[in-house]
């Protein structure tokens, strides 16, 4: 049976209904409760839902075989896993945003409140300036808003957060959609039903 992780919310379901299309299916999913593991022996597939930022621990750990998380997270995260389809969904990007107007003072230490404490670290290091992270976990936009920093590096999808904030976008750092990983022994063991998965995924997509 292949374990599969996916990152529950609304981009779960997105992406259930794409495994549910290429061909494997779990009808109890659908069923709506409290409840986070799901199987289907027909389909040999086994799908739980854990949270987005979880799921690479998951699958680098082998708990699940394969799993589908944001490129954000494999950026920030690093994990030893393989990643072997961009799935086209959850398509946002990463980005750096200040208060609109905002001038930025190159002499000074950059204060950047973030969730992705890497990715910004590594943003920053290939421009050459330095940068003091302030690791928040959620609600980012209130903290240059609150003087608690200059700018943050965070998702943007529609850009309504950071409107009805006053905030703007100043910098592009790089684009993110979901992605399909593997479990590096998994893909060894169970290599022809990852492929088919994967090969049915990409099809999919194609279509
Ligand atoms: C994400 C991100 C932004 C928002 C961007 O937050 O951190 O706040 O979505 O979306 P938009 O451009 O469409 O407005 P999320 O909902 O994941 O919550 P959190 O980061 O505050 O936990």
């Amino acid at each position: 049976m292949l374990n599969i992780a996916l990152p529950k919310g609304r981009l779960g379901e997105t992406v259930y209904d794409i495994f549910e299309n290429a061909g494997f299916p779990c009808p109890s999913i659908r069923e709506s409760g409290r409840k986070l593991i799901f199987e289907n022996p027909d389909a040999d597939v086994r799908y739980f839902w854990a949270k987005p930022s979880d799921v690479s621990i998951y699958v680098e750990r082998g708990a699940a075989d394969i799993g589908v998380v944001g490129k954000d997270i494999l950026l920030e995260y690093e994990p030893d896993v393989y990643e072997l389809l961009d799935l086209g969904v959850g398509t946002c990007r990463m980005a750096v945003a200040a208060p609109r107007g905002y001038r930025d003072n190159p002499q000074h230490t950059l204060r950047v409140a973030t969730k992705f404490a890497r990715i910004a670290r590594n943003h920053y290091a290939a421009a050459g300036r330095d940068i003091d992270v302030i690791h928040l976990n959620g609600s980012i936009e209130i903290a240059p808003i609150l003087g608690l920093s200059d700018v943050i590096v965070d998702i943007v999808e529609t850009g309504t957060t950071l409107r009805e904030n006053d905030l703007e976008v100043i910098e592009t750092i790089v684009p993110v959609s979901a992605r399909l990983i593997a479990n590096k022994s998994s893909y060894a063991f169970k290599t022809a039903q990852i492929e088919r998965l994967t090969r049915e995924l990409a099809k999919k997509e194609e279509a």
